[in-house]
């Protein structure tokens, strides 16, 4: 008898114990919720949703191997060191990323966001479908250095991976490649922001107030700038050149893409979205401050044989921007800012 309710005491007492431990896990992470959030002011996206189905335990996988410096050949670098959570998971303050040995690339680390509406990526589109991204940061000698077998390899001997991934991909006995880069698609095609203050204006949401300011610098943006920076994911997905060089030597651009001559010098249309965290800008990193990218436009505009015709009207370079419509237009272009999407933790490096 008295060992019976003994028993039963220390059983009660564990079970207590079990069940608090069990929600306090509960509570620091609930994924149940994890989904794509697809914006009614946006277009339909270009990636195929239902081939790769978001589940919280693929999204927890790309997480974490988004957060790993596993990834790298010496342990030493993960693709969140060049892409940050808190400014829209670029680099700031690096106008070309540093990755392995400190070597240096030659390209700025744009934004990570609204991946699954990009019809192409990085500043050349050289990386046509959204679950190969992760192999060229891998192989890339200046960034991680190692090749996707090896990466493969290192995570079936980990103590955590291989239940990770066949939790992510029941039925599936062994890790591999192609599961690797699901999982990563997983995750970083959930990274939508579309929370700004201007999307609440735009989608007549509370918090959606602009000031005479913001909203002149609307106007003057539909006028001088929409045309490439089209819709509200502020890109028409088209190579362009912006006039930033007289002649391109070190970068050719969307040219060592597709080797089209008049391709030469032509990048990216970068979506504007959180442009006020993502600062340095445009390919080569070399303009620091939202201003001064404005100021471009207006002043800084070089001709070549392949600029934009948009940015040489009737001769005259550029956009002529009063001083006032610089100001406006740099008050509107940090309603772009989503303190919402920099500020999830769902987004930010697990425990
Ligand atoms: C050493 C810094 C560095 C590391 C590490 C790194 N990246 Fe990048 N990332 C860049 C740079 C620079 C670019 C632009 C490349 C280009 O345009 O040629 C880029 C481009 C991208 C893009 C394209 C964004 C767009 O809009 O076109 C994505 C997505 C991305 N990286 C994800 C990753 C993932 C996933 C990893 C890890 C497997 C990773 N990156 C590791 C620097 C880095
Ligand atoms: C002819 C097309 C075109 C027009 C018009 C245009 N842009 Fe751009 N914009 C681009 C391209 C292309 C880039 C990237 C260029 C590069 O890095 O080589 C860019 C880059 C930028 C960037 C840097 C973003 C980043 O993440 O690095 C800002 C800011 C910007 N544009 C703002 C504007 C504003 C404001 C206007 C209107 C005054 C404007 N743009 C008009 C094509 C255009």
């Amino acid at each position: 008898m008295r060992y019976n309710s003994y028993f039963r005491t220390i059983a009660l007492l564990l079970g207590i114990a079990l069940a608090f431990l069990a929600c306090k896990k509960e509570a620091k992470e609930d994924l149940s919720d994890i989904s794509i959030f697809l914006p009614s002011n946006f277009p339909a996206p270009y990636y195929n949703l239902s081939a790769n189905p978001i589940t919280p335990e693929g999204f927890a996988l790309g997480r974490k191997l988004f957060y790993d410096p596993i990834l790298s050949r010496d342990s030493s670098i993960a693709c969140a060191d060049c892409h940050i959570s808190y400014s829209a998971f670029s680099h700031p303050d690096h106008g070309v990323s540093h990755g392995i040995e400190g070597l240096l690339g030659r390209r700025n680390a744009p934004a990570v966001q609204n991946l699954i509406w990009q019809k192409a990526y990085f500043w050349d589109g050289g990386v046509p479908e959204m679950d190969f991204i992760a192999i060229n940061p891998i192989e890339n000698p200046v960034e991680m250095d190692e090749s996707p077998a090896n990466v493969v390899k290192k995570l079936k001997r980990h103590p955590e991976y291989p239940a990770l991934f066949r939790a992510a991909f029941p039925g599936r006995d062994t890790i591999d490649g192609p599961q690797m880069l699901m999982a990563f698609s997983q995750f970083m095609g959930a990274l939508v922001s579309a929370n700004s203050r201007y999307d609440h204006y735009v989608r007549k949401e509370a918090g959606g107030t602009l000031t005479a300011e913001e909203l002149a610098g609307l106007e003057t943006f539909k006028v001088k700038c929409s045309a490439c920076h089209s819709t509200d994911l502020f890109t028409d997905n088209s190579y362009r050149n912006n006039g930033l060089l007289s002649t391109f030597t070190n970068d050719l651009g969307r040219f060592e893409i597709s080797t089209i001559q008049e391709d030469i010098g032509k990048f990216k249309v970068p979506s504007l979205r959180n442009v006020e965290l993502t600062s340095p800008y445009m390919h080569h990193g070399k303009i620091k401050t939202l201003e001064a990218a404005v100021e471009h436009y207006n002043s800084g505009v070089k001709d070549s044989p392949t600029l934009d015709p948009l940015l040489k009207q009737n001769g005259q370079l550029g956009i002529p921007l009063s001083t006032s419509e610089k100001q406006n237009l740099v008050a509107f272009l940090k309603t772009l800012t989503d303190q919402t999407f920099i500020r999830d933790t769902r987004f930010q490096k697990p425990e």
